[in-house]
C-alpha cells in the first residue's frame, strides 16, 4: 500500500509573513489542511481572483474544491466567530458541508476568556480573541466540580450540564471584575447557539487524518501564528498561548509523526510584528514599540499616517522610526485581525537561522522581496541585513532568551547594493536584477537552508519558483 505524507507550513518570524501566499502556490496536492493551533488571533489573506476573504480559524484550503478541511486538537474554538467566518465563506460561493471537520476535543472559548483577555491582555497586546484565558483554563482543567475547560465534544455530548459551567466562568469572572454591564444571560445563550450550530463539522474520530494517508493521500499543516510566538521557545511573556514551531503539528494536529515528508516556513524581507516586546531589528528600536503601541495616543491608524506623512520623505529621513513608519506605509502592514500599525524591522538572519535550524525546515520562502526596492529611495548606504548581534561587547551566534538580554542586543548590521527595478512582473530566475539574485544568496548562504520562491508583489501569482 502506498501511503500518503504529511508537510508542515510555518511562518519564521513574528506572524504576518503571508503564508498562505505562499502555501497555495506550493501545497497543490493535499487532500486535507489542517490546523494544529492558535484561534481566531490568526488572519490569513485568501485572494482568489476578483474576491478577498480574511480567514481566522477555518483552513485556508478550501478554495480549491477537492480539498478538506481540518480544525485539530491543539487549536482554541470560538463558535460565534467561527460561525461568522464559515457564513462568509460560503457567501463567497464554497461549500464547506462535509468539507470541514472539527476535533471535539479542540477546547472552546467561552465568553468569560474574551472578557478576560480584553482585561488583562494590554500588556502584551494581544489580539484580545480570550486566546490566552482559554489556553490557561485548559491547563487548569477544573475548579472543585466546574469544568473550567469545555471542549467541542463535551458541550455538544451534553449541553445542558456545560451550559451551567458556561454561565458559572462567565458569573465568576463578571462578579470578581465588577463588569455590570455585561449581560451574562445574553453571552450564555448565544454561546450555546453557536456551539449547537457547529454540530454538523463535530468529528470525533481519532483516525480522521490517518484514514487519510492510509488512503494515499496527503496532509497538510497548516501553522498559525509563527515561531517567535511560540509560548515556550518565542520572546516570552510576549507571545501567544499555543505551541507554534513545526512539531506542534504532531501534538495539536491529531496525527502521529510517522509520515512526517517536509517543512516549508515562510519569512518576509523586510519584517514586521505586532503586540508588544523587544524585536531587535525594528527601525527605531523601542521609539517605534511605543509608538506602534494600542491606545497609546498617537495617530498610527493606515488613515492616519496616510494623512499625516510622505512616504517618499519619512524615506530619506536619518531617522530609523520615520524609516519605519515610511516602509509600513509602502508596504501595507497594518494588521488583518486587528488593523494595529505593524512595527518594521530589518531582515534579522541570526534568528531566521536559528529558526530554520531549531524547526528543521526543508525549504525557505521569502515573501515581500519586491519591497526590498524602497531601499534604493531611502538614506540607508543599501539593504540592510542583520548578520550578527552583540551583548554587552560580545558577539553571540544566537537569541538570548531573556527580555533584558534581548533589550541590551546590539544588531550587526551590513548592507547590500540595493536595485531600483520594479519586480513584480518577473516570474523567472532569470527575470530578477542581480543585486536581487545576490541578496538571495547571502540569505541562503548565512541560514544555511535553501529559498525555494521568493514572493514579489501582493497578487497570488506575483511569485518567482527559484528551484
Ligand atoms: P494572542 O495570541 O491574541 O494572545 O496575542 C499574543 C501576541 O501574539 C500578541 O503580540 C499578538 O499580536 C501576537 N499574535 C497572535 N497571533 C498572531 C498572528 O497570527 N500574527 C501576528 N501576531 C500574532
Amino acid at each position: 500500500m502506498v501511503y500518503g505524507k504529511s508537510f508542515i507550513g510555518i511562518g519564521a518570524q513574528y506572524g504576518d509573513e503571508g503564508k498562505i501566499k505562499i502555501f497555495d502556490q506550493v501545497i497543490q496536492d493535499a487532500k486535507v489542511w489542517a490546523r494544529f493551533n492558535g484561534g481566531p488571533n490568526a488572519g490569513h489573506n485568501l485572494k482568489v481572483g476578483d474576491i478577498h476573504i480574511v480567514t481566522h480559524g477555518v483552513p485556508s484550503g478550501f478554495t480549491r474544491e477537492s480539498v478538506l478541511g481540518y480544525i485539530g486538537s491543539g487549536t482554541v474554538v470560538n463558535p460565534e466567530k467561527l460561525n461568522v467566518e464559515i457564513a462568509d465563506i460560503v457567501a463567497h460561493g464554497f461549500n464547506l458541508e462535509n468539507r470541514l471537520f472539527i476535533s471535539g476535543n479542540a477546547s472552546l472559548i467561552q465568553p468569560h476568556h474574551t472578557l478576560l483577555d480584553g482585561l488583562k491582555g494590554k500588556e502584551i497586546g494581544t489580539t484580545g480573541n480570550g486566546i490566552g484565558p482559554a489556553y490557561a483554563d485548559q491547563a487548569q482543567r477544573q475548579l472543585g466540580r466546574r469544568l473550567k475547560n469545555i471542549r467541542m465534544g463535551d458541550y455538544l455530548a451534553n449541553p445542558t450540564e456545560c451550559f451551567v459551567h458556561v454561565r458559572a466562568n462567565l458569573e465568576e469572572v463578571v462578579q470578581k471584575h465588577k463588569l455590570s454591564k455585561v449581560n451574562t444571560h445574553i453571552l450564555t445563550k448565544r454561546f450555546d447557539e453557536e456551539t449547537k450550530r457547529l454540530e454538523k463539522y463535530l468529528c470525533e474520530d481519532p483516525f480522521f487524518l490517518e484514514n487519510i494517508i492510509e488512503q494515499g493521500e496527503n496532509v497538510f499543516f497548516e501553522g498559525a501564528n509563527a515561531i517567535m510566538l511560540d509560548v515556550v521557545q518565542g520572546i516570552v511573556p510576549y507571545v501567544t498561548s499555543s505551541r507554534t514551531i513545526a512539531a506542534a503539528a504532531y501534538t495539536g494536529g491529531d496525527l502521529s509523526l510517522r509520515y512526517h515528508h517536509k517543512t516549508i516556513a515562510v519569512a518576509k524581507a523586510i519584517m514586521s510584528r505586532v503586540g508588544n516586546g523587544p524585536f531587535v531589528s525594528e527601525f527605531g528600536s523601542e521609539r517605534s514599540e511605543d509608538y506602534c503601541k494600542a491606545g497609546g495616543g498617537y495617530k498610527n491608524t493606515k488613515e492616519a499616517e496616510s494623512e499625516l506623512y510622505d512616504s517618499c520623505e519619512l524615506l530619506k529621513s536619518d531617522d530609523p522610526l520615520h524609516i519605519g513608519i515610511a516602509l509600513r506605509m509602502l508596504g501595507g502592514e497594518y494588521g488583518a485581525t486587528t488593523k494595529r500599525p505593524r512595527r518594521i524591522g530589518m531582515l534579522d538572519l541570526v534568528m531566521l537561522r536559528q529558526n530554520c535550524r531549531l524547526n528543521a525546515v526543508d525549504e525557505l520562502y521569502l515573501n515581500k522581496v519586491d519591497c526590498l526596492r524602497q531601499f534604493a529611495d531611502s538614506s540607508l548606504p543599501g539593504i540592510p541585513l542583520v548578520m550578527g548581534y552583540e551583548l554587552d561587547g560580545q558577539c553571540i551566534e544566537y537569541m538570548p532568551s531573556t527580555e533584558g538580554k534581548l533589550r541590551r542586543v546590539m544588531p550587526v548590521v551590513e548592507y547590500l547594493p540595493p536595485f531600483t527595478q520594479d519586480i513584480s512582473k518577473a516570474r523567472r530566475r532569470e527575470e530578477l536584477p542581480g543585486e536581487v539574485l545576490e541578496f538571495i544568496r547571502v540569505v541562503e548562504e548565512y541560514v544555511g537552508t535553501p529559498i525555494f520562491g521568493i514572493g514579489v508583489g501582493a497578487e497570488r501569482e506575483e511569485y518567482v519558483a527559484l528551484k
